[in-house]
């Protein structure tokens, strides 16, 4: 088995990022090494279960003071949640030198980085990633939770001081999920137009073959960290470059109970359709796009459920209160032929007509 590492460099902390199997051993030693006063562990449930050796090792050598188990529900990462844990800290007496440790997917680890960076102005924490989505698309510069209808609206730049992406957590992960994941490697294929890792993933989609877990994890964590890296805050551009698909995924996901990887999907699929008919995709680059969202939709498969939903004004609406866009201005990251652009100030009437095309979309 390879073993791969990506190292992170962002003001304030390193973020090293570690990819392998059977990783129990080296997770405790690197914790270990950065003798904190106190370990708690933040556990998804479901990542949690058939695996008694695993845990009962992982809080025995490291003390763990106490273990707080979320349960993700489609109402999730929400305030509350967190302040069910905050009050499991303060029980604790955890100090600003102790150590959250989530075991979980995304839900899981935005939930305890967002506490990890409020909790006494900041404690450190560490992700054990369980999900194909977390590991492809794991924190790495910020965290985020809901509030009300509001997705990712309370946030901070903070980042696990280590991330542990063991393929063994894999195994008992159901292939939807596997899927979902998919979504953010194929984005991160698409902003530095990669034509091999995107072939790759649509043999993936066909044969389901694990070899290429590693890879497509390896891949995505490379480039995610060259576009936070130089724009951590998210001011100068490389870091919206991770947004591509996600105005129309932010909107689907504040309307119903998508889940974010089928979301991030059907954005693609959008921001293709509006790229092709602004001139930024050629013909034969949109038609590859659509082949590879064919073999996204025999899994996902809510196509049509999407088109009936949309309502163009109220697309409209949530494209303009969108982070990406200002000074009421339309704005997208769309892939082109040669990676992703920012277009600004995105004319309506051209939106419009490509909110049409995706209505009228069949796969
Ligand atoms: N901060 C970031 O950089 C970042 C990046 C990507 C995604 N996210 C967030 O992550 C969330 C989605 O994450 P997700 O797709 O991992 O979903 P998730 O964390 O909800 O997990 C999906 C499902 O898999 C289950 N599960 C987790 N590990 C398992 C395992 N090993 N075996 C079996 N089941 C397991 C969970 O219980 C859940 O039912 C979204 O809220 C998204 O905004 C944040």
């Amino acid at each position: 088995m390879r073993n791969k590492k990506v190292t992170i460099k962002l003001p304030y902390i390193t973020e090293e990022i570690f990819i392998g199997e059977k990783m129990l051993d080296f997770v405790i030693s690197k914790i270990k090494s950065r003798k904190y006063d106190k370990h708690v562990l933040i556990v998804d449930v479901n990542a949690k279960i058939d695996r008694v050796e695993y845990f009962n090792k992982l809080i025995k050598e490291l003390n763990v003071v106490d273990i707080v188990i979320l349960h993700p529900t489609p109402n999730y990462k929400s305030f509350k949640e967190c302040e069910k844990i905050i009050k499991r800290l303060i029980n604790v007496k955890a100090s600003r030198n102790s150590c959250l440790i989530s075991v979980g997917g995304g839900y899981v680890s935005d939930i305890t980085g967002y506490v990890a960076s409020n909790y006494m102005r900041g404690v450190d924490f560490v992700q054990i990633s369980t999900t194909l989505m977390s590991m492809v698309d794991s924190v790495i510069g910020k965290v985020a939770i809901n509030f009300g209808n509001n997705k990712n609206l309370l946030g901070s730049f903070y980042s696990p001081k280590y991330v542990f992406s063991d393929l063994d957590f894999l195994s008992t992960l159901k292939k939807d999920e596997k899927v979902l994941g998919l979504s953010e490697v194929w984005k991160h294929a698409l902003i530095r137009r990669d034509d091999t890792v995107i072939k790759k993933m649509e043999c993936y989609l066909s044969n389901f073959s694990n070899k290429s877990y590693l890879d497509f994890i390896y891949y995505s964590m490379k480039v995610k960290a060259s576009c936070v890296a130089p724009d951590y805050n998210d001011k100068n551009g490389s870091h919206k470059a991770l947004s591509l698909g996600h105005t129309f995924a932010n909107f689907l996901e504040k309307k119903s109970e998508i889940r974010h990887g089928a979301a991030v999907m059907y954005g693609i699929i959008f921001v293709a359709i509006l790229s092709k008919s602004l001139g930024k995709l050629s013909l034969k680059n949109y038609n590859q796009i659509i082949r590879t969202a064919r073999k996204f939709e025999k899994n996902i498969g809510m196509l049509k459920n999407i088109q009936n939903d949309i309502e163009i004004e109220k697309v409209l609406d949530s494209f303009f209160s969108d982070k990406i866009s200002e000074k009421n201005s339309l704005n997208f990251v769309l892939p082109t032929n040669f990676g992703y652009f920012i277009y600004k100030d995105v004319p309506k009437n051209c939106v419009v007509d490509a909110l049409g095309a995706f209505k009228r979309l069949s796969l």
